[in-house]
């Protein structure tokens, strides 16, 4: 047998990957979010979200990288734009790489950025130094100041309706702005259930002390985002994935006939990942909104 297929044999590896295995039983998404962590080396504008595209017909095979990004900065201004309260302290709820509080900060707005995420800290601590920014969840965030502007761009679907709702009525007064950027769901068919459902969210505001004074649907400007995608994912993805498990079969039989059910687990979470960016199934049982509440 190869040296290789002994060493699996050897106990202290055994003990070694048991230890990984435990240790990653501990892994909290929110801290560090590994497809988020993706998308940041792909797009450099350190902005985390599906962008603002104007032109709503055009063609997937035509976007470059650039075009991307200027979406993203399109879709940061339509937020900043909604903003009433120039001069208020604004709180950027899960700020990502912090794209958005850099915009904020070089237009002259007071803005406090908040992250779970400990690469996206890291991140904003080295490349934005006057940012101040909170390392918590939202539901945890101190509540020791008040703010004017309150901003979930794509980030409210990870929080929690009840606990947001607690925590937003502890940091704001009566006047205060809250502008949700994100989707929401239209039903519970979807095999992607990230996101509120679209009726609980407008129940739970209408039983609130908040008050929707403006909204707009952008589903048709940000599905060229998704078609972008799923151009990458099935003409380099999946071909690339096609690609180096025929390359294992032919170089490593063995291992590949024993690794069959490693390689159906992969199959079913990439299709997973991938209906959370199918544009039609998108449009089907999603809806991207723009939100402003008001605090009554
Ligand atoms: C899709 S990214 C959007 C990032 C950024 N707002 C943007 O528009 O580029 C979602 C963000 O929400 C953050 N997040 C996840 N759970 C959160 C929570 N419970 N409270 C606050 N932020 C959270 C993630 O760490 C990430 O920064």
């Amino acid at each position: 047998m190869k040296t290789k297929y002994i060493q699996l044999l050897n106990p202290i590896k055994w003990i070694r990957a048991h230890q990984l295995n435990k240790q990653n039983g501990k892994y909290d998404k929110s801290k560090s979010d590994l497809e988020l962590n993706l998308y940041s080396k792909i797009l450099k504008n350190d902005m985390l979200h599906y962008g603002y595209f104007e032109d709503t017909t055009i063609a997937p095979d035509t976007i470059s990288i650039k075009s991307v990004e200027d979406a993203q900065i399109l879709y940061a201004q339509n937020i900043i734009d909604l903003i009433t309260d120039k001069k208020g302290l604004i709180l950027d709820v899960g700020c990502g790489m912090g794209g958005l509080s850099a915009i904020l900060t070089e237009q002259k707005f007071n803005v406090v950025a908040l992250t779970p995420n400990k690469n996206q800290i890291r991140h904003i601590q080295n490349k934005y130094k006057n940012i101040p920014v909170h390392n918590c969840k939202f539901e945890e965030v101190e509540e020791t100041k008040k703010y004017s502007t309150v901003i979930n761009s794509e980030s409210f679907q990870y929080i929690n309706l009840e606990k947001g709702l607690e925590k937003i009525n502890a940091i704001t007064e009566s006047g205060a702005k809250w502008i949700i950027t994100d989707y929401f769901r239209l039903n519970n068919d979807g095999i992607n259930k990230s996101s509120h459902l679209l009726t609980d969210f407008i129940e739970k505001i209408d039983q609130s002390n908040w008050k929707i004074v403006y909204q707009k649907d952008i589903t048709p400007n940000i599905l060229p985002m998704l078609r972008f995608l799923r151009l990458y994912v099935d003409r380099f993805i999946f071909p690339l994935k096609n690609f180096a498990f025929e390359k294992f079969r032919y170089k490593q039989g063995f291992w590949y006939y024993l690794t069959y059910e490693i390689r159906e687990g992969i199959d079913k979470k990439i299709e997973k990942e991938v209906a959370s960016i199918d544009p039609v199934k998108f449009e089907n049982e999603k809806k991207y909104m723009i939100f402003v509440l008001e605090r009554k």
